[in-house]
């Protein structure tokens, strides 16, 4: 046991010592979380008042003892955590955590690796080459595509997006990196009229925002191909960058992926697709076969295995079918990296210089579940997501807006007056189906009506856990639908 009053073991010490009670402490307290995990309440617990009271104040002045502080963390956040990894949980976008993968990110920690360069960690160097290779294969992704690991989706888009840029000005004779964006030629920029804001933002921060027209789409979120021809049109002879959808937030929309790549490409364009989430349905033969036919023409994919490969977060992947544009758009002057040719630099193909191994729980989640294991991982999620639709829609009163063909279901809720009041009582239902805290999920707004959006994305949720939330939604809108609106 360390001196209360000391933050460090003295000099010394086994690291038995140091580190074998804290870690124990901490695998303790992991267990004792995932044990409750199906018993909580799926929502928080603390006020923001009773959180600072239990973890602020002011800075202490003098050091605790390590297990202390363990304890304080652990008993300060504890009714202030969402229980994500409960298979009740439906909200955002937001996939659960393979027990295997949450392990090597543990041992990540632990190794404490920076890969700027091959040498710092030859291993992480190694197993980053080896699931770019995975993750090209399971996508079916050209062979000589490149991939970055970086923290999110957000993160991969703003890299594919800076390729994309790179290649369309460099085409029509501008060097961006060599001479920026003042006076550079005009790039025209299609989007998904309901793409997600993490591309748009990206767009901004290279300095493409007002060169963005937002393509129409129908109401499963693909663009329509009347409105991205007029697009084309309109900006022929421009350099061109085009954005798809794979996953709308929402639906579950995918692009006609196959269309978009093939006018795009007809005029000299790139095509770059969100593929948040929506990227692991070409990982299901099945799906790959309905819903995702022509991916692999695209020229650039940002996704995230933190979503539906279940990997901890810090878990995007940004990865361009033309690595010289890759190399290209991230240009590097550090004379004292040891880059030696031949080796992987994990800096040469993303943005940060020091970062974590954040591959290592990436390997281990592929690795468990191989190429059967993943497909089956996204089929059975949108299995569960046709669930709850068929269950829901069977209901006076309540209607599924999409066509469940992913994982995303949007729900609507009309009051007994009829469907005047359904913005109020959806909201209402969700409410009070959030403070029953039997399951949980986010309203949204879709085409200018309120939803319940519910998102099947946790390798942990069962039939039962399915049926469980859908019969609390039920019984949410039941109790509610014949009580007055307030006015
Ligand atoms: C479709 C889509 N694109 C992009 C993002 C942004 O991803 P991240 O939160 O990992 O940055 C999300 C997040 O939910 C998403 O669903």
């Amino acid at each position: 046991m360390t001196d209360l009053h000391t933050s460090a073991a003295p000099p010394g010490t086994p690291a038995t010592d140091v580190y074998g009670p804290l870690l124990q402490q901490a695998l303790q307290h992991s267990l004792d979380y995932f044990a409750g995990l199906p018993g909580r309440p799926v929502k928080a617990l603390a006020t923001d008042d009773e959180l600072h009271r239990l973890l602020g104040g002011p800075v202490p002045d003098d050091p605790a003892a390590p297990e202390d502080v363990l304890t304080q963390l652990v008993s300060g956040v504890d009714r202030g955590l969402v229980p994500t990894g409960n298979g009740r949980y439906l909200g955002y976008v937001v996939g659960g955590t393979l027990p295997v993968a949450m392990a090597a990110d543990w041992l990540t920690s632990a190794w404490d690796q920076n890969c700027i360069v091959h040498d710092i960690s030859p291993a992480t160097s190694v197993v980053e080459e080896i699931c770019a290779a995975w993750l090209i294969d399971l996508f079916g992704l050209p062979a000589r595509t490149s991939a970055a690991f970086v923290p999110a989706c957000t993160h991969a888009e703003l890299l594919c997006l800076a390729a994309a840029r790179h290649k369309v000005l460099a085409q029509h004779g501008w060097n961006v990196a060599e001479r920026g964006m003042r006076g550079a030629p005009e790039v025209a920029v299609l989007i998904n009229g309901e793409a997600h804001t993490a591309v748009v933002r990206s767009l901004e921060i290279l300095g493409l925002g007002g060169s963005i027209r937002r393509i129409a789409v129908d109401a499963e979120a693909r663009m329509l191909p009347a409105a991205l021809d007029a697009a084309l049109n309109e900006t022929a002879g421009m350099p061109l960058i085009v954005s798809g959808q794979v996953g709308e937030i929402n639906t579950g929309g995918i692009d006609h992926l196959r269309m978009l790549c093939d006018k795009t490409h007809a005029v000299g364009g790139w095509v770059h697709l969100d593929a948040a989430f929506g990227m692991w349905a070409a990982a299901s033969p099945t799906l790959r076969r309905n819903v995702a036919d022509g991916i692999e023409l695209a020229d650039s994919w940002a996704t995230d295995a933190h979503k539906w490969l279940n990997t901890p977060y810090d878990g995007g992947v940004a990865m361009i079918a033309d690595p010289d544009a890759h190399r290209a758009a991230l240009p590097l002057d550090a004379g004292y990296l040891q880059l030696q040719p031949d080796q992987r630099h994990p800096v040469e193909w993303g943005l940060e210089v020091s970062r974590r191994s954040r591959v290592f729980p990436i390997w281990a989640a592929l690795r468990q579940l191989g190429r059967s294991g993943v497909a089956d991982l996204v089929d059975r999620c949108c299995a569960h997501a046709l669930r709850i639709a068929q269950t829901l829609s069977a209901v006076e009163g309540i209607e599924v807006l999409n066509d469940v063909t992913l994982n995303q279901v949007t729900v609507r809720f009309t009051p007994a007056s009829g469907p005047d009041g359904s913005d109020a009582h959806t909201l209402r239902v969700v409410e009070r189906f959030q403070q029953l805290g039997e399951s949980w999920a986010s309203p949204s707004r879709w085409q200018d009506r309120t939803v319940l959006r519910l998102c099947l994305i946790n390798w942990a949720t069962t039939e039962a856990d399915i049926d469980r939330a859908a019969a609390s939604l039920i019984q949410c809108h039941r109790e509610l639908r014949d009580a007055p609106l307030q006015a």
